[in-house]
């Protein structure tokens, strides 16, 4: 294969401080910013980077005064479902909230319907089509999620559907989330939600791990949903057998959900808009990610998580799209930094660091992603600008030239 250099780098920014401090207080230094910069590249991953004359390879690649920064990581999405629910969009314009769909039979119960529906071959094409759009606005690396089946059969469908799509697109983590509603059926919702935990932490847990099919396991935390001592149990049966605990924390109510996701030493606690301070607190002193979906919020109308708050507490902070056929259908990740420094209140270093690194670490894969620095995986967006600023500044145009995976 041999050595590649890029040459002609306008910017070139490492986030090599996002590394250092591990992305926690990211302060503008923190970009690692390079002018005029040269990268090489052997067997995928960096091989030595600097500024001015760039030494001659095998193969010489001219990125034209391009802005290079590392790919975007979507640290939380649910990219595995079938058919759609615009209606809701259109019912949330009308003036229903989220719940009150999800009450009257929307919301997540009505794509578990579709996708009970479709056929593991049809999730498979549905992921790598996402997967496909959301690359052209920078992301090089995908977590995707079950729980849109809430039985065996097709939660089992929708994970070994997300095999399959990696074996065709090699940078995606899995993550089962059977607790993301409670089944419909019988008229007894607390009967039909015990029954259900019962097959989760016997049968289901045993066999996704079993079968390699998810690396994490997740929880939807909420009124109405899973509560604390029923989350608290499904993900120390998913930790026996070596998932790793994420969460959907603190979301339309304070659950102490990011407290819970600290004690059971989830990846990440996501979500966070009603987030306690001594969740903070508790993230802060933690190798739990907080992570917030801004296009959440900006899709549902609803509040802002305390983004700031949490970066100075001195907690990693991760950004990503919660891209879903509900909540948020949105997946440009390029307007879902932009949302979270206008309305998160951060800064575009803080913004950029959080899409990179610690949506990386979110996904524990932060050794190879999120950072361009030596021996990191080769996977890095060229920008048509003369700074990368101009990625927000100029929001709703897609300056990404390229999305190189070398
Ligand atoms: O992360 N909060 C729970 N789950 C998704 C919504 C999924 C859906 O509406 O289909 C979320 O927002
Ligand atoms: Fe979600």
């Amino acid at each position: 294969m041999g050595i590649t250099t890029f040459f002609n780098i306008k910017q070139l920014l490492t986030l090599d401080g996002a590394k250092q401090k591990d992305g926690r207080k990211i302060l503008k230094d923190d970009l690692g910013i390079i002018e005029n910069a040269w990268i090489t590249v052997e067997n995928n991953r960096i091989k030595d980077l600097g500024t001015g004359k760039p030494p001659l390879s095998d193969k010489n690649i001219d990125l034209k005064n391009g802005v290079v920064i590392p790919c975007f990581v979507d640290s939380h999405t649910h990219v595995t479902y079938a058919g759609s629910r615009h209606n809701e969009f259109e019912m949330r314009a009308e003036g229903k909230t989220y719940l009150d769909i999800a009450k009257a039979g929307g919301g997540i119960i009505s794509t578990v319907e579709q996708t009970r529906q479709a056929s593991s071959k049809e999730l498979e094409q549905t992921t790598l089509r996402n997967i496909e759009r959301m690359k052209k606005f920078g992301v090089g690396f995908v977590e995707a999620k079950s729980g849109y089946g809430l039985d065996f059969e097709t939660e089992i469908k929708q994970l070994e559907a997300i095999k399959e799509a990696n074996k065709k697109f090699p940078f995606i983590k899995s993550t089962f989330l059977g607790a993301h509603d409670i089944p419909p059926g019988t008229k007894d919702k607390e009967k039909r939600k015990k029954d259900y935990i019962d097959l989760l932490t016997g049968k289901l847990i045993k066999h996704v791990a079993d079968n390699n099919l998810a690396t994490f396991c997740d929880v939807f935390l909420e009124d109405g949903y899973y509560d604390r001592d029923e989350t608290k149990y499904i993900l120390s049966e998913a930790k026996k057998h070596g998932l790793t605990p994420k969460l959907h924390a603190d979301e339309f109510t304070n659950q102490e959900g990011a407290k819970l996701a600290v004690e059971l030493g989830a990846a990440s606690a996501d979500h966070l808009l009603c987030v306690s301070d001594k969740g903070i607190q508790a993230l802060a002193n933690s190798e739990t990610v907080a992570t917030i979906l801004p296009g959440t919020s900006f899709n549902l109308g609803l509040k802002y998580a305390p983004a700031k708050k949490i970066i100075e507490a001195g907690a990693c902070l991760a950004v990503a799209s919660d891209f879903n056929p509900g909540s948020n259908a949105g997946l440009n990740f390029q307007l879902i930094l932009m949302i979270a420094i206008t309305q998160n209140k951060i800064s575009v270093a803080q913004a950029l660091c959080a899409g990179c690194y610690g949506g990386a670490k979110a996904l524990r894969v932060q050794k190879d992603f999120g950072h361009l620095t030596k021996g990191a995986m080769a996977v890095f967006q060229v920008y048509n600008a003369d700074n990368y600023s101009e990625i927000f500044y100029n929001y709703g145009e897609n300056k990404l030239k390229d999305l190189v995976t070398a």
